[in-house]
């Protein structure tokens, strides 16, 4: 990992989640490799990087979906690495994944009491009252089967239904995959917001890249498993050479459904 050059470096919150030196992949292939990451409290952490770059591995790693193989991951203190994904969720890691995300055939309030379900029925309560503040459209969509709201409003009780458990870190996804420009745009900018002003440190996973860093603190660039650049989420942005690096990657990783993605993903 190497930083950018010139001012130095802001000062960032303590760590909630940190990687070292991670390696992570599938049977005998690494995706991921000697990565490393800091999310500080509080903070939105954008991941950015070409289709195939291991943005969902990681992510899927830093949940506990996809085993660990050198390196370590700690949260809130604790080396979380060999923890199980159901255990690292009860410490306070919510993963929302790219698809299949709700229950489609439960309301939205259901969908919700499915998030607490470790809850007693005062806490209970009180979550969903939290939630629904949070997220005043689906306190409006109450009593909606989740499988008639919209892409954005579903995307939005995915991370709603993690709220419930009240998360130290929300890993998210491609949160605006599949989604038109304009619900991509509200939720980045407003439902991704809600996350981090409820407490939780977020890790936002994005092809969006140029949204993306305009709602992180801190962004990391990742190309072929590995971070190519870190730094404040507006440093990153105002660099010239971030089409390159997502370019560059494209032309050396000759993936199935990379195509023009890299380029796209420059938005
Ligand atoms: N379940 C899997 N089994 C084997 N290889 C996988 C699996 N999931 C992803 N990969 C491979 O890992 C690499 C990174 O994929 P992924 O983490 O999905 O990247 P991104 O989210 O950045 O698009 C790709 O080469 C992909 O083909
Ligand atoms: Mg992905």
């Amino acid at each position: 990992m190497h930083s950018a050059p010139g001012a130095p470096r802001p000062v960032r919150p303590e760590p909630v989640l940190s990687a070292t030196g991670l390696d992570a992949g599938y049977g005998s292939a690494l995706v991921v490799r000697g990565l490393g990451l800091v999310a500080g409290r509080g903070e939105i952490v954008a991941i950015v990087g070409p289709n195939g770059s291991g943005k969902s591995t990681l992510l899927k790693t830093l949940a506990g979906l996809v085993p660990v193989r050198g390196g370590t991951i700690v949260h809130d203190g604790v080396d979380v690495s060999a923890m199980p994904a159901e255990h690292r969720a009860k410490r306070g890691i919510a993963f929302v994944p790219q698809e299949r995300e709700v229950f489609a055939s439960l309301t939205v309030r259901e969908n919700l009491v499915m998030g607490g379900f470790a809850l007693g029925r005062k806490a209970l309560h009180e979550a969903l009252e939290r939630v629904f503040g949070a997220y005043p459209v689906l306190a409006r969509l109450e009593g909606s089967h989740a499988g008639r709201l919209s892409g954005g409003e579903r995307k939005t009780l995915a991370m709603a239904r993690v709220m419930m458990a009240s998360p130290t870190v929300v890993l998210l996804d491609e949160p605006t995959a599949n989604l038109a420009p304009i619900p991509s745009a509200e939720l980045l900018e407003r439902e991704v917001p809600a996350l981090a002003r409820a407490g939780a440190t977020v890790v936002l996973v994005e092809q969006r890249a140029v949204q993306a860093l305009a709602v992180a603190d801190w962004a990391y660039v990742l190309v072929a498993g590995q971070v190519e650049i870190d730094g404040s989420a507006r440093e990153i942005a105002g660099r010239g050479d971030i089409g390159r690096m997502f370019l560059g990657a494209r032309a050396s990783n000759q993936g199935a459904d990379e195509g023009a993605a890299g380029a796209e993903s420059v938005r």
